[in-house]
């Protein structure tokens, strides 16, 4: 089933989520509603603030204004988190065109990345709950946290370890996606244990959501993915593709790999070893394997909130996020 299909019971909420985004997004200044626009436009899932809108619709919050509001502060700071990313990967692409840093520079990129998150943080304050401040200002700092993992990580990729991976998968990915879900049910105001539930349900999907991207990176087309693929090779960051393929390979494929994940850049040669190794030994497809369990660990946390038509659209939404192609 397709995500519209998929998301057809929220289509309403996503709408106002989009007219909340562009009222948060004025500015005074021209250039900043422009880069905001271009990516915001530019034809993102949404899957933060359908998460958000799903789960508090499944514990049987369906209107009221402040679950407009957070949904569309989550997805600006999602996008504030991309703008910084762009910058920190030196990205050429997103969304299937160019990035914000490649049109603008790096300067009003990382700077527009500021006034969103900004705007979020705001707007969040706005719904008047500590709660939800809390949980989405701790994401927001995993998400910072989690790219430092990553870039210290890159100096060093064969010491990266799995555990090291899913740190940073954890951080950089899943925490924005757990807090999505968490605030959902805050803002239905349910017991504990439903919160919980609600909380391990995103953090579960959102690491599913992050290796099956790491997957793809391996394994899609740049058409397809809109953005470049083999990019974390090139920028030195070890996923899971890579691990596991280092895993299966002979003694000797794994020297003449650790000879070149020990260099500080790769030719076109090195490179095309590298994605020949993640080929041979089915990286890409380990990593599907791995996000599958853990959506279906997403799926088993659905059994403990009421049974709607809200709580089916997350269990289709978890199984969206494995078979994704972009
Ligand atoms: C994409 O990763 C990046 C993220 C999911 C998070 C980026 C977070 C920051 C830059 C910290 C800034 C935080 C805030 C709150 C503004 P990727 O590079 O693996 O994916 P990509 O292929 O889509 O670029
Ligand atoms: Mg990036």
């Amino acid at each position: 089933m397709g995500l519209s299909e998929i998301l057809s019971i929220i289509s309403g909420d996503l709408v106002r989520v989009e007219e909340q985004i562009d009222k948060s997004i004025q500015s005074p200044v021209p250039l900043v509603y422009e880069i905001s626009k271009y990516l915001l436009a530019g034809g993102g899932k949404r899957i933060r603030p359908a998460i958000l809108l799903l789960c508090s619709g499944s514990l049987g919050l369906t209107d009221g204004w402040k679950k407009i509001a957070s949904a569309a502060a989550i997805e600006l700071i999602h996008t504030a988190s991309l703008l910084h990313d762009d910058v920190v990967d030196d990205a050429a692409l997103r969304r299937g065109k160019e990035s914000s840093n490649v049109v603008w520079g790096n300067k009003p990129t990382v700077l527009v990345g500021d006034f969103l998150l900004s705007k979020a943080l705001g707007l969040i304050q706005s719904c008047g709950n500590l709660e939800l401040i809390k949980a989405v200002t701790d994401a927001s700092a995993k998400l910072a946290e989690g790219q430092v993992l990553e870039v210290m990580s890159s100096a060093s990729m064969i010491e990266t370890t799995e555990d090291v991976c899913f740190g940073i998968i954890e951080n950089k990915t899943a925490s924005l996606i757990e807090s999505s879900a968490r605030v959902g049910a805050l803002l239905a105001n349910n017991d504990n244990d439903k919160i919980n539930a609600v909380g391990s349900y995103g953090l579960n999907l959102g690491i599913a959501f992050q290796l099956v991207d790491d997957a793809l990176d391996y394994s899609s087309t740049q058409q397809e993915f809109g953005k470049q693929v083999g990019q974390d090779l090139v920028e030195g960051k070890m996923t899971l593709p890579l691990f596991y393929s280092i895993q299966g390979a002979t003694k000797t494929e794994k020297d003449k790999v650790n000879k070149i994940l020990g260099k500080e850049s790769f030719d076109e040669q090195e490179l095309s070893f590298i994605f020949e190794i993640v080929s041979k030994y089915k990286g890409a497809d380990k990593t599907k394997d791995s996000a599958k369990i853990y959506a279906d660990k997403a799926k088993e946390s659905l059994t403990y909130l009421p049974t709607n038509e809200f709580n089916k659209s997350l269990d289709m939404l978890a199984d969206f996020v494995v078979e994704r192609t972009n």
